[in-house]
């Protein structure tokens, strides 16, 4: 890919205009050659429209969020009593806390039973234009009915069972007619996917890069635009878009081939074209959410950003240079909503709901 010169270093002016006036007064020493911390750092703004601003909330026509679903949804999202053992909840492995992940290369669900692939945070996913690492949902209202029903994650047996321990709860009962009043049956799974859904789409953490991309130029740091010149000399940008700096679809390995077991979407498809097929991954708080890749392999946060350019472009990058787009991944470190991610007090079971089971 063919990039335009982006950015031209300038010494800072005021040290210019200093320098001048000195220059005039005696013959200075020859400057060392200022770091890149030290350095002046003009972006092309025209570069940055690829990027967008977080919205305060992600919305979709289809799923008006209310604070009444988003209250039943934060609920839902706590509550262990939605796994067949009780012990596993959607923060066990998306921990609001923690960045929305667990920290581990995979994540242990019912019976302590591992998955194939990293845990995804949920922080900013309402920005993606379809779920999971093969984009098998298109929203997150589909997304989340399937980790409750899935054997080595929640593992309740079936969507009626779900129901049923949620009408067995009477707090939630009164929940769900609160979040979809005038229905007769509230208690649906679909509308407990919905709720979550909506607490879901409010889950943003906006950086100081957003203040940047509205044209605070002091957001930033040197060092960090130093970092943003380099992400967008590379070509980073061109999958690594839009307001969560990721989510199309794209072939990992596009230059040089990645070796996994895991292909994609093509597992899914079975189409030859969907082969080491993902969604692209979120960058928002990327420097929080390791171990990276699809399959948590990757244990540095530089080294995730050499192989992106040796495999997607057939790069190898100095360590430099994979340092200094670390610096400004840094940046997109956002601020988390500690009010809204406060664990809520749980309605009480009743007589009828079901004991957690092991087996
Ligand atoms: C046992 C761990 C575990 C539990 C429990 C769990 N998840 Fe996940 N979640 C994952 C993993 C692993 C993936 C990625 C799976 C894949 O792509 O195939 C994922 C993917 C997601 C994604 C997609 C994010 C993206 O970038 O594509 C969202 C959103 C999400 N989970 C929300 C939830 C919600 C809501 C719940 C509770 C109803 C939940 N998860 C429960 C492990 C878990
Ligand atoms: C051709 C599209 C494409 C380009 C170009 C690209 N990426 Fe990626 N990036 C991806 C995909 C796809 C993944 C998911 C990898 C996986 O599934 O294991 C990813 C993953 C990542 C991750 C790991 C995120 C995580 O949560 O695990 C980082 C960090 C990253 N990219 C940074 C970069 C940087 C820096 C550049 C520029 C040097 C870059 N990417 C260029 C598509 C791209």
């Amino acid at each position: 890919m063919k990039l335009k010169s982006l950015v031209r270093p300038l010494i800072l002016a005021a040290a210019t205009v200093g320098a001048a006036a000195f220059a005039q007064a005696a013959k200075p020493a020859a400057p060392a050659a200022p770091t890149a911390a030290q350095q002046q750092v003009v972006i092309d703004r025209a570069l940055l429209g690829v990027f967008k601003a977080l919205p305060a909330r992600f919305e979709d026509p289809k799923n008006p969020i209310t604070p009444e679903k988003v209250e039943l949804g934060r609920m839902l999202y706590f509550d262990t009593r939605l796994s067949k053992n009780q012990d596993v909840s959607c923060n066990s492995c998306h921990d609001l806390n923690k960045f929305g992940v667990d920290g581990k290369p995979t994540s242990p669900g019912h019976k302590k039973q591992l998955g194939g692939r990293n845990s995804p945070t949920v922080y900013n996913a309402g920005g993606h234009i379809l779920q999971f690492w093969d984009g098998r949902a298109p929203n997150l209202e589909e997304q989340a009915k399937g980790p409750i029903l899935n054997p080595v994650e929640m593992a309740m047996p079936n969507e009626a069972r779900v129901v049923e321990t949620l009408k067995s709860i009477p707090g939630y009962v009164t929940a769900f007619q609160k979040a979809f009043p005038g229905q007769a049956d509230a208690v649906t799974y679909d509308n407990m996917a919905k709720a979550i859904g909506a607490f879901e789409r409010q889950l943003v953490t906006p950086s100081r890069f957003d203040k940047f991309l509205a044209g605070d130029e002091k957001a930033l740091t040197e060092a960090e635009k130093h970092g943003l010149k380099k992400f967008l000399e590379q070509g980073c940008q061109t999958c690594h878009n839009g307001p969560a700096i990721g989510g199309s679809l794209q072939k990992l390995g596009l230059v040089v081939p990645f070796q996994s077991k895991d292909q994609g979407r093509f597992d899914l498809t079975k189409q030859e074209s969907d082969r080491m097929i993902f969604r692209v991954p979120t960058l928002r708080n990327v420097t929080k959410t390791g171990p990276w890749f699809h399959d948590g392999s990757v244990t540095e946060i530089q080294t995730a950003v050499k192989l992106m350019a040796q495999h997607q472009f057939g790069k190898q990058i100095t360590d430099e240079d994979a340092k200094a787009i670390v610096t400004f991944l840094d940046s997109l470190t956002g601020e988390l909503p500690k009010s809204y991610i406060t664990k809520p007090k749980l309605p009480a079971s009743g007589p009828k709901t079901p004991k957690p089971d092991p087996t």
